[in-house]
């Protein structure tokens, strides 16, 4: 089934409803921000498990109903506090392993395994009936220092990135839908960043890192993923020769991670024509790990075009019938990353640091709930 919102060729009778389609969404997404924006960040959380919220109106149900997920990355220190429970089960279809399937911690001495909080999550995500999108097999960063320590010949080291895929994704085989197989391979001019693995056995550590995952557990889909991927740029570029080249060897490759780690009011224009180059080569895009992240303190200003901003990622993956989700990184402003990076900078999520629902959130869940109206009523080419 195709909906009409994600059609890109169009009659001229069609390219008028589309306009008509555009411009009375545009007023629905307008409409619902602006009651969202009046409920503002005073409401509290309730969700469609319980609490204060209606089933059938959480970002999840909205999402669903534009035939996407909208995911969160889960914190396991912070499962421990209800109300971070609550709104990570209610409001989210899938999530996405903040720290705790990094080789650091899942691999932390050579074949010694350490599943435990990998597992927590996993069984998490089962009970509350939603997706897991596994982070991450093979990154350069929260490696395990053994693995850049030992001195592996390159004969060696392919052994230990292939054992350390088998290992994970065998053990989550049936239980991660995808796995961002490999993270941040590229520098900024497009080039191949120089990691231990390039360097040691070049690009084709890529190619063997799918290969493994594949075979480990062949019905999840494998990502590749990096940041500074939303606009058509020479990373970009780069990005989209490697992965022809990897499709070209017939690596079993299904789509590319968007991370979206963007700064306020710097959504590029092109962030949709980008989606579509990929998508265009038959591969799936996932915005894997979006925030938004402004100079403190965030005034309501900020709050506005922060809002704007979600809303325009969330459209440009809307438009793209193979941009099938979009995870947040960070479920409230106090679980983010981006203070203890970035300094003075912050407020990137959708929930405020007590957990009221911002503007950005209302933003997003209009969104989805524009292009559910649109498939709604139907128009398919
Ligand atoms: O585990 C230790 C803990 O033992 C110690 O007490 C504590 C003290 O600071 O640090 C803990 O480690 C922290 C780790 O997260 C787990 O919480 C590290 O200091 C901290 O640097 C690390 O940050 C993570 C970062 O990746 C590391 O690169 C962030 O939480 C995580 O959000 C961030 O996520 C990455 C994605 O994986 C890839 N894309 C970019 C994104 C943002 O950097």
């Amino acid at each position: 089934m195709q909906s009409y919102l994600f059609s890109t060729t169009a009659t001229t009778a069609l390219t008028h409803r589309r306009r008509r389609a555009t411009s009375l969404a545009a007023a629905a997404v307008t409409a619902l921000l602006a009651v969202g924006l009046a409920a503002g960040p005073a409401q509290a959380d309730g969700g469609r498990h319980g609490g204060h919220g209606h089933r059938g109106t959480t970002l999840a149900d909205f999402a669903e109903r534009s035939d996407r997920f909208v995911g969160t990355a889960i914190d396991n220190d912070r499962l421990s506090d209800p109300t971070y429970r609550r709104i990570a089960s209610s409001q989210f279809n899938s999530v996405t392993a903040e720290n705790v399937m990094k080789w650091e911690t899942i691999e932390p001495s050579r074949g010694e395994f350490d599943f435990g909080p990998g597992d927590r999550l996993v069984d998490f995500a089962q009970r509350n009936d939603q997706l897991v999108y596994g982070h991450v097999l093979v990154w350069h960063s929260q490696l395990a220092p053994w693995v850049t320590e030992s001195d592996f010949s390159p004969q060696e080291l392919r052994t230990v990135m292939t054992d350390h895929i088998t290992e994970v994704a065998g053990h989550y085989r049936g239980q991660v839908q995808r796995w961002d197989v490999v993270n941040e391979p590229l520098n900024e001019d497009g080039t191949l960043r120089e990691t231990v693995f390039q360097q040691k056995l070049g690009e084709s550590y890529i190619a063997d890192a799918f290969r493994a995952a594949h075979a480990a557990d062949p019905d999840a889909e494998l990502f590749i993923n990096d940041y500074n991927m939303e606009g058509i740029t020479a990373k970009t570029d780069g990005m989209y020769r490697l992965v022809k080249r990897l499709l070209a060897q017939g690596v079993p490759i299904d789509g590319v991670g968007v991370q979206g780690h963007l700064t306020l009011g710097n959504v590029p224009e092109d962030m949709r024509q980008n989606l579509q180059r990929f998508a265009d080569l038959g591969l799936e895009v996932v915005i894997t790990e979006l925030d938004v992240r402004m100079e403190l303190p965030a005034t309501g200003a900020k709050l506005v075009q922060q809002a704007k901003d979600y809303h325009q990622v969330t459209k440009a993956c809307l438009r793209v019938k193979r941009c099938t989700g979009i995870t947040v990184w960070g479920l409230g402003d106090a679980d983010s990353w981006v203070p203890g990076w970035f300094e003075g900078e912050g407020a990137a999520t959708l929930y405020d640091e007590d957990y009221r629902r911002k503007p950005a959130y209302h933003a997003m869940r209009a969104t989805f709930a524009a292009g559910g109206w649109w498939n709604w009523h139907g128009w398919r080419r």
